[in-house]
């Protein structure tokens, strides 16, 4: 009922906001005539929150569809390699906005797995952002991928505050976050985690947490290994 009730309200909220972010890009675009700067900075933060908004809406939707089973899961047998790379450059924007920089081995291992390519890229990318996003500037998070005879696992390790073990038993509860305050620092709604463990079930895997070598929070997918 709850469930069905975000469903609803949330793709009702989708289509005004749609057309509320394409009017705000054409006014900054100059669609209207040029805009005063003072008019322009404004706009500038009425489209990032639109744009939060946006993000926010299509995770509930997501979170919902995962739940309810109704996620369309479009399995196909590939090499890791290429999705690992596709997925790091899709982060380069964000890690270089956070000072953080994104290590990874010169060459990955070869191993081929049987997942749905932008949902692995999109429980990837929410264990990358957080890893970025709890990050001090200047440290760097690194991508590592360890192959086993039936088993890949995909890591991402920080050198931010970690896990509080009290908190740990919540981690990948839906909007659980260490601080839940609303003067919270960091964006966010606590949804990431969730949806990435529950894509990574549906491909017959999981998202695990270790606490990192040298303090830290190391994140982990392990996906069922074709070959
Ligand atoms: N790498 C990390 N280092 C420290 N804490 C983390 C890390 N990753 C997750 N957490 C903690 O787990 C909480 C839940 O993470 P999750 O990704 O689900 O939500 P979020 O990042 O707060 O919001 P969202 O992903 O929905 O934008 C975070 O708010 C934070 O408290
Ligand atoms: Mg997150």
């Amino acid at each position: 009922m709850k469930d069905q009730f975000i469903a609803t309200v949330s793709h009702e909220l989708r289509t005004p906001l749609t057309s509320i972010k394409g009017s705000l890009g054409l006014l900054s675009g100059g669609a209207a005539g040029p805009l005063p700067s003072k008019a322009q900075a404004l706009l500038s933060t009425a489209e990032r929150n639109a744009q939060r908004l946006f993000a926010l809406i299509n995770d509930l939707l997501d979170m919902e569809k995962l739940v309810a089973g109704k996620m369309p899961m479009n399995l196909r047998v590939q090499p890791v390699a290429p999705l690992l790379d596709e997925i790091i450059e899709s982060m380069w924007g964000y890690s270089a906005q956070h000072q953080v920089a994104i290590q990874m081995p010169d060459d990955w291992p070869s191993a081929l797995i049987n997942v749905d390519a932008p949902r692995l890229a999109q429980a990837l990318t929410n264990l990358l952002s957080n890893a970025i996003k709890f990050s001090p500037q200047g440290e760097a998070v690194e991508v590592r991928v360890k192959t086993y005879a039936d088993t890949i696992e995909i890591s991402v390790c920080d050198h931010g505050p970690g896990i509080d073990p009290i908190f740990r038993a919540h981690l990948f509860q839906r909007f659980s976050q260490a601080d839940g305050s609303d003067t919270r620092k960091l964006p966010g709604t606590g949804l990431g985690l969730a949806i990435s463990q529950e894509i990574c079930k549906q491909m017959g895997g999981e998202v695990g947490y270790r606490d990192a070598v040298g303090g830290g929070a190391d994140f982990f997918i392990v996906l069922p290994r074709e070959a």
